[in-house]
């Protein structure tokens, strides 16, 4: 029976291995942490992260043939194949710092695989990781008069957070880069068929392990240029009246643009897209590529812009002061279906909003526990509270923050009703119904479409 070991049971280690599980009942998968605390939760009925689809797939495989442990030498002894999923924020310190990522826990694996291994290993970078990390992966694996064989595959994982169950059962294609040696091409097919077991061979792509590695990267990059490219637009449909909803919905059927990621916003937020456009930046400024450095880190710079431009918007429309004012925030998870707040746009907006000494109450289905914690400073002015309407009482402003489909059927008169007059309605995700906003007496600014007020 092949023995996988996943480390680090966070948004990426715990879903994927669940669906290897699933899909491959006879691999045994054991993911195992330093961090107890989450080990235990995945093993209770309240699982450390919030994605649709997670608790079934974890409820039918759980004890069968998928573990949970702390016991991460152990884990590392018994396996065939080690999946790194550790953590790769960005460098807060030295060299690189607000830019780099922070390579000292996949280090901290590496050294430690070495250091428990009785036999021959694939080692799979899960994480994200800087092109030519095997590199030095391999030097720290094969340090010394090891007699154990490590061979390092990279396999980045594209699944989006709200949706990972289903991009990992129908992945668009899977990623596998390797060495071009025996060896290598050996791990490779490995890995190969344990996805094929349930994605088509076609959608299973093998790469070099330099390419697979710089993919991750690319992709992300082109993903935030997107909403950065739209949100860009956005602003100029303000000063013009064009509408920016019509403008994506014009360029989205050109085939050679597409649809998908052309949707305006308060901006990108996760705990990936500005991390790896970063990474990128630094990856070309120390390969001496200044302009490649400097268009990417624009789409960044593109994203604050947007963000604080938001606020500007709220404050400017609410007569230049929001002192003593409630907003009500509808949203702090990044996204939509998730619970994960990492660069939720929602914490600089609420920043922002608390500098200008308003009283905020922020409201999430998913996400309240994070949001205390990503707010500690602000506890004097920062409410919590779950219930949307509750949170909209007599609040001067109500602020869409994330596109939960929830926010979609509220009974906007009920709130109208009970929110300060004038009440505002600022939709950073432009999901809802301007125009019935408006009817029942909303002063409702959207992205890109600027303000509708009955103030003259
Ligand atoms: N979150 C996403 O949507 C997503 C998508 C694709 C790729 N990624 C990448 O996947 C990687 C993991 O992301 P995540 O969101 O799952 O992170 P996470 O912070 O949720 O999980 C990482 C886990 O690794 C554990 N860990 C750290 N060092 C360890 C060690 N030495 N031994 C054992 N466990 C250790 C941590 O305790 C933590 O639980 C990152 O590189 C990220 O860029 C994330």
């Amino acid at each position: 029976m092949t023995k996988i070991c996943c480390i680090g049971a966070g948004y990426v280690g715990g879903p994927t291995m669940a669906m290897i599980a699933k899909k491959c009942p006879d691999v045994q998968v054991t993911v195992v942490d330093i961090n107890e605390k989450r080990i235990a939760a995945w093993q209770s009925d309240e699982l450390p992260i919030y994605e649709p689809g997670l608790d079934e797939v974890v409820k039918e495989t759980l004890g069968r043939n998928l573990f949970f442990s702390s016991d991460v030498d152990q884990g590392i002894r018994d396996a065939d194949i080690i999946f790194v999923s550790v953590n790769t924020p960005t460098k807060t310190f030295g060299e690189g710092a607000g830019y780099a990522s922070d390579l000292q826990y996949w280090e901290l694996c590496a050294r430690r695989i070495k250091e428990v291994s009785t036999s021959d290993k694939i080692i799979v970078e899960k994480s994200t990781l800087p092109v030519r990390t095997a590199e030095a992966m391999e030097r720290v694996l094969h340090a010394g008069d090891n007699p154990v064989h490590f061979e390092v595959l990279s396999n980045p994982e594209f699944l989006a957070e709200g949706t990972a169950m289903a991009d990992l059962e129908h992945p668009d294609r899977v990623l596998i880069g390797g060495h071009n040696t025996a060896t290598g091409q050996q791990a490779l097919q490995t890995l190969v068929e344990i996805y094929a077991t349930w994605i088509p061979r076609e959608r299973v792509l093998t790469a070099n392990l330099w390419s697979a590695e710089l993919s991750k990267l690319t992709a992300n990059a082109f993903l935030a240029q997107r909403v950065s490219s739209i949100n860009a637009i956005s602003a100029l449909c303000e000063a013009t009246e064009a509408d920016v909803g019509e403008v994506a919905r014009a360029i989205g059927t050109d085939s050679r643009i597409g649809p998908k990621f052309l949707h305006a916003s308060i901006g990108f937020g996760g705990s990936c897209f500005k991390k790896d456009i970063l990474n990128l930046v630094y990856l070309c400024e120390s390969y001496g590529l200044q302009e490649p450095a400097d268009y990417w880190r624009q789409v960044v710079i593109m994203n604050e812009y947007q963000e604080a431009r938001f606020v500007k918007t709220m404050l400017h429309n609410m007569f230049n002061t929001i002192a003593g004012k409630r907003i009500a925030i509808f949203g702090f998870a990044f996204k939509a279906d998730t619970g994960d707040t990492r660069e939720s746009p929602a914490i600089n907006v609420c920043r922002a909003l608390a500098a200008e000494h308003a009283q905020i109450v922020v409201s999430d289905p998913q996400a309240m526990e994070n949001a205390k914690l990503d707010l500690p400073e602000l506890a004097d002015q920062i409410e919590f509270e779950a219930d949307p309407y509750r949170a909209a009482e007599g609040a001067h402003a109500v602020a869409i923050l994330t596109d939960w489909t929830l926010y979609k059927g509220l009974d906007y008169q009920r709130i109208y009703d009970s929110m300060s007059q004038p009440a505002f309605l600022f939709d950073g995700r432009n999901m809802l119904d301007h125009q019935a906003l408006f009817e029942i007496g909303f002063e409702v600014y959207s992205i890109g479409k600027g303000l509708k007020t009955h103030l003259k």
